[in-house]
């Protein structure tokens, strides 16, 4: 092939960074909606089997409903390994304990144990904490940078999330951040710049381990209320969650609550910041914040995909998958399916109705933590606006390096 013609889009494969550069491939996954399904080399890891893309709206609400067809079991990312090197120690057969990596039953009894202290009315009782912390995040950004210049990522998305399931889990709000770079490295997996070799992510995991065996030890002789607490005094068919599912149980929020939030805020803001029509309609309130928050979701969902695995041979648009086949669902291209959205690829915060996919298809994995993450943005982006009168863009942007998280890691602004 002449190398400067474009690769077939059938040869593509979407787990190449490169396509990734300067975001999600949008007009590459628009080709593919079209499309029987496609399959990806995983050309990076070659000692793993590829996977098939599920990118419409549809598909992606049907495999995610059909969990006996499609299993969470194991991982939710398109590697099977995580590992330095065969036969080292792979986080990917710890994180297996979590119930994102799960199917019903044990899922569904594992999300019943929590599901209680998720409730959208639960919600509510943290708002004026996280009103609190978001203030003491933008009070220290601003010290730290009284010219008003500073980075909305790293100055501010990543302090809020981790300093609010901090508080819920009963970390010591000085340690939230470290607890949080140890476990979004496992997501980060792709990226150099945080996880210069693999080994490092089991580095993390022996850090973080032994960091949470002694929060849990601590409350179990003196109960405190917390998440902690509750997971450890939890009971599922009359059984206690063991040592290692509480340790799990703890790292899953900490890893979807904070790149989660973080990804959305600072990403929804680029976009407001992008477009005056659209900062001036959310400024002026001509539509409900609820509904902007929805839109910051749809447009930028978090995680670009969460990946399934076929348990028998199934024909899916197209293709005859295979028991044991990977598929990746990818939240990023059913939320700009023209068939399930008008004028899909424009931020338009006054989209109503939005049945957006940017917490899940809707199956059983359904985001635990759709409530929280709404008031939370929601305030997030309310006190932003009350504080600045405007809020700019100055200087290059990058994104993280990453096919799952959608994320950017640096977004210069100035805030006046
Ligand atoms: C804007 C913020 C957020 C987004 C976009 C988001 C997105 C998602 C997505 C796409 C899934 C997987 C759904 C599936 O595969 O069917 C998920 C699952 C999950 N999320 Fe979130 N999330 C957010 C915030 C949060 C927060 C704040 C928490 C917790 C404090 C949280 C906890 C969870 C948990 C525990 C699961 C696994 C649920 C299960 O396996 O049943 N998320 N989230």
């Amino acid at each position: 092939m002449n190398p400067t013609e474009a690769p077939d889009i059938e040869d593509i494969d979407l787990s190449d960074l490169s396509l990734w550069q300067d975001g999600p491939p949008h007009e590459i996954f628009r080709e593919l909606r079209n499309r029987d399904l496609h399959f990806s080399a995983l050309g990076d890891f070659p000692r793993e089997e590829g996977f098939w893309s599920v990118v419409r709206f549809d598909d992606i609400a049907e495999v995610g409903r059909d969990w006996e067809t499609f299993s969470s079991n194991r991982s939710i990312l398109v590697v099977d390994s995580i590992a330095a090197e065969p036969g080292a120690p792979d986080p990917i057969d710890v994180s297996a304990h979590m119930m994102i990596t799960q199917d019903p039953p044990r899922h569904d009894r594992l999300k019943a144990l929590v599901q209680k202290e998720f409730t959208p009315r639960k919600a509510l009782d943290h708002a004026d904490r996280m009103r609190e912390i978001i203030n003491l995040v933008w009070d220290q950004a601003l010290e730290n940078n009284p010219d008003g210049r500073l980075d909305l990522v790293q100055d501010v998305g990543i302090h809020v999330p981790a300093m609010v399931i901090g508080d819920m889990l009963g970390v010591p709000r000085e340690d939230a951040e470290q607890l949080v770079d140890w476990t979004n490295r496992t997501s980060a997996f792709e990226d150099p710049r945080l996880v210069p070799d693999l080994s490092d992510l089991w580095t993390a995991f022996e850090e973080f381990g032994p960091y949470v065996d002694a929060m849990i030890t601590e409350r179990e002789k003196c109960p405190m209320d917390d998440l902690t607490t509750a997971f450890i005094q939890a009971e599922v068919d009359g059984e206690r969650l063991s040592h290692e599912e509480v340790l799990m149980f703890f790292f899953l929020l900490m890893v979807a609550g904070n790149d989660s939030t973080r990804a959305t805020f600072t990403s929804g803001m680029k976009s407001l910041m992008e477009d005056p029509e659209q900062m001036e309609i959310v400024r002026s309130g001509a539509v409900p914040m609820e509904q902007v928050v929805e839109e910051f979701v749809r447009f930028h969902p978090a995680f670009a995909y969460m990946r399934r695995t076929a348990t028998r041979d199934v024909e899916l648009r197209g293709a005859q998958v295979k028991a044991g086949d990977k598929l990746a669902l990818w939240y990023v291209s059913g939320n700009r399916d023209e068939r399930a959205f008008d004028d899909p690829d424009t931020f338009d915060v006054r989209r109503d109705p939005n049945p957006h996919q940017g917490f899940g298809g809707g199956g059983r994995h359904f985001c635990l933590g759709a409530g929280l993450a709404r008031v939370e943005l929601k305030i997030w982006i309310e006190e932003t606006l009350k504080r600045f009168q405007t809020i700019e863009p100055d200087g290059e942007t990058e994104r993280l390096s990453s096919t799952f998280l959608n994320q950017w890691w640096k977004i210069p602004v100035q805030m006046s």
